[in-house]
């Protein structure tokens, strides 16, 4: 079943040219070039430049980030990637649920350097996943991811290291009658659900259809109503984990109140042309609000940041890949540009929620990953992913996604250590 999903799953493609600002310089800048959600209905759409944009600074870099990491005792997010010799807690063999979009191994991925790495905080050791503890916090619980595939990708390396001790089952056709995008797995043993709500933008959204214009690519984006696809969902839910990323790149069209308040890379002389920065600061504004009116929550809320791209050698879909088999080192790689301005909108806009959300007695709290896998170019599936190493030609590698195991199992250290401080 699981292969059908990932069959049907959509694609879209995305290109982002950014006027010689990664191009030039050290090797490591020109890296992060490009960055795009593989799906899998083909869109196809003409090369856009954004960065002749005016520069958009949509943030406060006056803000005290500090503030909002209050992890205790330690800030598990500042760090480095050291050297492990242990082997990672699976592998395809010991986890039957890896998809095939993740499942490096299996489609021939022979380098295993890139599993011999440990996120190492300065001030503290980050504790290795324990499952057992993991399903004694949520016993009883229930737990959501809602976002895209990468938040997908995470929800499906914790599959796998609570498969290690106990067994899920999916019950997703229980719910749905059309499990492409909503999948559901129950924990008879714990009585915990964990869910995946699929939502790429968190926002509604549909197709603009635009006569003639780029395929069908464009979408409409409703930047004041929330997708009630996982508002009218996670009342109930103990933990939500949210997520947004490389969707708000594609050419779309901005509607506020009801009317159309500017667009995206969609080419319309009568509509006015805003970066990708207008719709994820909105979309997220929207989001947290919302989440802080919904009368009967009171569940824990996280904040997974952005997760960054890595192709060179090329756009997406030109050939690009990221065949790195290492991480960067601090001074290989700077994290500035578009990915600290992309996690920037959306930690301003948390920075605020997380006020709000405190005086109606909600936790919000973010699992700051955007710089630490900024450093994992060797991390993604690149072209050793279901359908595509059979079809180099047709298909483009995957340097958004991550492999299974990988360095997306620390996004889940990171979570069972900060369920830890918030339970106990
Ligand atoms: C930021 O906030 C923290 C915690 O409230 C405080 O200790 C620190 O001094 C502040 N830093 C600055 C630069 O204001
Ligand atoms: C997130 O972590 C990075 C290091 O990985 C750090 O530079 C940044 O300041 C952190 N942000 C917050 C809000 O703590
Ligand atoms: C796991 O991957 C190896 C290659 O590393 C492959 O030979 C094996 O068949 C795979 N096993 C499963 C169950 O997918
Ligand atoms: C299972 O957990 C749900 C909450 O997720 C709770 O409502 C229900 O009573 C629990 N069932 C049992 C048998 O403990
Ligand atoms: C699935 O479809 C069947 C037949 O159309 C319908 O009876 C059933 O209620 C649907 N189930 C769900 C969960 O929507
Ligand atoms: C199932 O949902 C996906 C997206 O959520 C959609 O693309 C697809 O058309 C749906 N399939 C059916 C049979 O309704
Ligand atoms: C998208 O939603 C809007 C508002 O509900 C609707 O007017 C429009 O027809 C929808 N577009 C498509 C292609 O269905
Ligand atoms: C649709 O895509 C095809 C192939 O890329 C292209 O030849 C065609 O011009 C596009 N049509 C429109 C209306 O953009
Ligand atoms: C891809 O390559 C195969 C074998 O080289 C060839 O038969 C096929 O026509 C190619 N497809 C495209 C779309 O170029």
């Amino acid at each position: 079943m699981l292969w059908c999903i990932v069959k049907s799953a959509m694609r879209f493609q995305f290109i982002q040219s950014l006027n010689g600002k990664y191009t030039s310089g050290n090797i490591a800048k020109s890296v992060i070039l490009l960055s795009f959600p593989l799906f899998l209905i083909i869109f196809n759409f003409s090369i856009i430049k954004f960065s002749n944009q005016s520069s958009p600074k949509v943030y406060d870099r006056s803000l005290n980030l500090t503030t909002i990491t209050k992890i205790k005792p330690c800030n598990i997010f500042s760090g480095e990637w050291v050297p492990y010799s242990k082997e990672p807690y699976y592998n395809n063999e010991t986890c039957p649920l890896i998809i095939g979009q993740q499942n490096c191994m299996k489609f021939g991925r022979l380098d295993k350097v890139f599993l011999k790495w440990r996120w190492k905080p300065y001030e503290c050791e980050i504790p290795l996943f324990d499952a057992n503890l993991f399903l004694k916090i949520v016993k009883g619980k229930s737990m959501a991811f809602v976002g895209d595939s990468v938040g997908r990708n995470q929800m499906n390396s914790l599959l796998c290291l609570l498969n290690q001790v106990a067994h899920a089952e999916d019950i997703s056709k229980r719910y749905t009658n059309n499990t492409t995008n909503i999948w559901r797995w129950f924990y008879a043993d714990y009585n915990f659900t964990l869910v995946t709500l699929w939502s790429p933008f968190l926002v509604r959204a549909n197709d603009s259809d635009l006569n003639g214009h780029s395929n069908k690519s464009l979408m409409n984006l409703y930047l004041d109503n929330v997708d009630e696809a996982w508002a009218s969902e996670i009342e109930n839910f103990d933990f939500v984990i949210i997520s947004a990323g490389q969707w708000f790149f594609r050419p779309l069209i901005f509607y506020e109140n009801d009317q159309i308040a500017g667009c995206h890379k969609c080419e319309q002389k009568s509509i006015k042309d805003f970066s990708h920065y207008y719709g994820y600061k909105k979309a997220f504004r929207t989001t947290l609000r919302a989440i802080i009116n919904l009368k009967g929550y009171k569940g824990v809320t996280f904040l997974r940041t952005f997760s960054p791209a890595h192709f060179e050698n090329g756009e997406w879909n030109k050939g690009g890949n990221c065949e790195r088999k290492k991480p960067f080192t601090k001074e290989e790689i700077k994290f500035d540009g578009y990915i600290l301005d992309t996690y920037m909108t959306q930690v301003n806009e948390f920075i605020e929620a997380e006020k709000k959300a405190r005086k109606r007695g909600l936790k919000f709290l973010m699992i700051n990953t955007t710089e630490i896998m900024l450093r994992r170019p060797d991390g993604h599936p690149n072209n050793y992913v279901y359908g595509y190493s059979k079809n180099k030609n047709v298909t483009n590698n995957d340097c958004v996604h991550w492999c299974l195991p990988g360095p997306i199992d620390t996004w889940n250290e990171f979570l069972l250590y900060m369920l830890k401080m918030e339970t106990y």
